[in-house]
């Protein structure tokens, strides 16, 4: 029996996803073009957009298509700063995904001043430690919406409000949070907000950055001027029609599916409770529905998804591996664990192909390896 509990990582592509794409894949056609060829899959495409603004209960602003998550967080942090000819302030935290932090990471190699917000023990940002972070010549603030690792989910409107009042861009990352929770920008103050097909259902290598109205940007590359002159370069139609058909498949069963993995999850939690070296970490009230972790107190989260792995269990680690040795975790790290406990973190997402069978096939297997593997320590 295989066990795919890895959903947070990619998701399998949903059979009607890929009926859409395929439809479209037959055909051909270049967006730009003037004939009824060029027009099919223009259609498409706006098509597929209008279905992305749905999900995302957007009234205004537009959605630009990207090639995914990393390439939306990188449009939108370095099409802001780019705007500025000396570096300025920009506030993040210290649990972003490579694809926020690494940019950063870069634009304070180049001079610019970076604030990085702490978390707390379960992952939370404190509305007013970013109040108190602003200065005059913030102009950016960039936020992880649903930690990856961890499955917390921060307080975004809060969080957003602050930004709105002193008027500065607020940027998210809710690459986790997009089709798997309700987000809804028309609520919600958020000027940038990054998304990706292939976490909900959809195909890799698609995604988008959601652009309020009045907002602007300056592009990562130039050309044909495509998408508004904001992401240049002939449209990946096929995958944009299965982004626009994950998106509206969400839209209908995000809320039941959610109700219900968020049941499995917690049955699983249940499971696992008498294993008191495993703590479960992240914020257990705001959470992401599918979305279970721990941190194993004496062994490396790698061992463990190894482990599950020859059981036929896809699970995944927080940490980093190195030439051979396993590095804490960052995110641990910064929640507080210290760091001979941050190597041990590790994920189980669940997606719409969970049964209740699975989750408790992996609840024994979790527990017969960490059992062996404390035998042979
Ligand atoms: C929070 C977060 N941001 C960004 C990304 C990158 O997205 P993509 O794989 O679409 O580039 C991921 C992917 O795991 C993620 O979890």
């Amino acid at each position: 029996m295989q066990v795919y509990l890895d959903h947070s990582a990619t998701t399998p592509l949903h059979r009607e996803v890929r009926a859409a794409m395929e439809e479209v894949a037959s055909r051909w056609g270049n967006s730009s073009s003037l004939h009824i060829w060029g027009e099919r899959s223009l259609n498409v495409i706006e098509r597929s957009r209008q279905m992305v603004m749905n999900l995302l209960g957007a009234v205004g602003g537009r959605v630009v298509f990207t090639s995914g998550g990393t390439e939306s967080n990188n449009l939108a942090i370095f099409g802001i700063t780019r705007q500025y000819l000396t570096p300025q302030h920009l506030i993040t935290s210290t649990v972003e995904h490579a694809a926020v932090a690494e940019p950063i990471c870069w634009l304070e190699q180049h001079g610019w001043a970076v604030t990085r917000l702490p978390v707390d023990a379960r992952g939370q940002i404190a509305p007013q430690d970013l109040q108190l972070s602003l200065r005059p010549n913030t102009v950016l603030v960039s936020l992880i919406y649903a930690h990856n690792e961890v499955g917390t989910v921060q307080n975004l409107t809060k969080l957003g409000q602050i930004c709105r009042a002193a008027g500065v861009c607020f940027h998210t990352d809710a690459v986790q949070a997009v089709g798997r929770m309700p987000v809804d920008v028309s609520r919600c103050p958020v000027d940038l907000l990054s998304f990706s097909a292939h976490k909900f259902y959809g195909p890799q290598g698609i995604g988008g950055l959601y652009v309020a109205e009045g907002v602007s940007l300056v592009p990562l590359h130039f050309g044909g001027g495509q998408e508004d002159g904001l992401r240049s370069g002939t449209p990946a139609v096929p995958l944009i029609a299965g982004l626009g058909q994950a998106a509206s498949l969400a839209k209908d069963m995000m809320l039941q599916e959610g109700d219900r993995l968020r049941a499995l999850r917690d049955h699983l939690r249940q499971q696992l409770a008498d294993l008191p070296e495993l703590q479960p970490t992240g914020d257990w009230q705001d959470r992401l529905p599918h979305h279970l972790s721990f941190c194993h107190r004496t062994l490396a989260g790698r061992r463990l998804v190894w482990a599950m792995n020859l059981a036929g269990i896809a699970i995944s680690s927080g940490s980093a591996c190195s030439s051979g040795r396993t590095k804490p975790s960052p995110t641990l790290l910064a929640m507080g664990y210290p760091p001979e406990i941050a190597s041990g973190g590790i994920r189980l997402s669940l997606g719409y192909d969970t049964t209740a069978a699975d989750v408790d096939w992996a609840a024994l297997a979790l527990k017969q390896a960490i059992a062996r593997l404390q035998l042979g320590d």
